[in-house]
């Protein structure tokens, strides 16, 4: 949820002892800190409640959350579906850490490092996948390269659950949406942009909600299914 306006995620961030080949949470490594503060701020929790619950979470699921970054939709699903296993991915191991200190004494959630577009896990390894926040972060390259590899390690029907800034966002939807519609990352997120992108995939999507968001433009919610259960 960085400020898109300033990093390519594929550009090095910060200086040449901190290169990175990701954007990281607030666009920069060092606004990490204030990431969970600012999340509050713009009343994300209730966006990431309803993520989960969209996913309809039952015991023995298995639960990955792609770009978990610190944790929040990660160890809020745990928290509503304490017998889903839960398992986290980022390749920012500072986010990964705080994520890791947040989810103590919990158990059935861990946390690794990883990339969206390269899964470290077996072929229908999982029944839910979450990505919150995140595909924003990745070039369009990329996010076809995520969508294949979620496509892989979730089984037959199983799903994948997305929110993120995009959707049919128009120059009405205020200040934020304006900013966002000039801008090269969002860009791949408008429009039908995700359905699309998830559709060439191989799955079943659809939209299940949009709203308007003061700071971020417009929120959208997608889901998609794995055909062939
Ligand atoms: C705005 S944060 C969202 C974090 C969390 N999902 C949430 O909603 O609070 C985006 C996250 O995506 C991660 N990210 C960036 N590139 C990624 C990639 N290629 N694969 C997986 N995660 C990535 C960043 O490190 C960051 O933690």
């Amino acid at each position: 949820m960085g400020d898109m306006t300033e990093h390519h995620p594929y550009s090095p961030v910060g200086d040449s002892a901190d290169r990175r080949d990701y954007l990281p949470a607030a666009g920069l490594h060092a606004l990490l800190p204030g990431y969970d503060l600012l999340t509050r701020l713009l009343g994300m929790r209730k966006n990431y409640d309803n993520l989960v619950a969209q996913a309809e979470l039952v015991d023995g699921l298995r639960v990955l959350e792609i770009g978990c970054g610190t944790g929040n939709v990660t160890i809020l699903a745990k928290r509503r579906q304490p017998g889903a296993e839960l398992v986290g991915i980022d390749p920012d191991p500072k986010a990964l850490a705080r994520a890791q200190r947040k989810a103590l004494g919990l158990t059935g959630i861990h946390f690794d490092r990883g990339y969206a577009q390269s899964l470290p896990f077996a072929d229908g390894e999982f029944d839910r996948v979450l990505s919150s926040m995140m595909l924003h972060h990745l070039d369009d390259e990329t996010k076809a390269a995520a969508a294949a590899e979620v496509f892989r390690v979730l089984r037959p029907g199983g799903r994948l659950h997305i929110l993120d800034v995009g959707g049919h966002m128009t120059a009405a939807d205020g200040f934020a949406a304006r900013r966002m519609l000039g801008n090269a990352h969002a860009a791949g997120n408008l429009g039908d942009a995700i359905p699309r992108l998830l559709v060439d995939a191989g799955f079943d999507c659809r939209e299940v909600a949009t709203q308007r968001h003061r700071f971020i433009g417009r929120l959208t919610f997608y889901c998609a299914t794995r055909p062939g259960a």
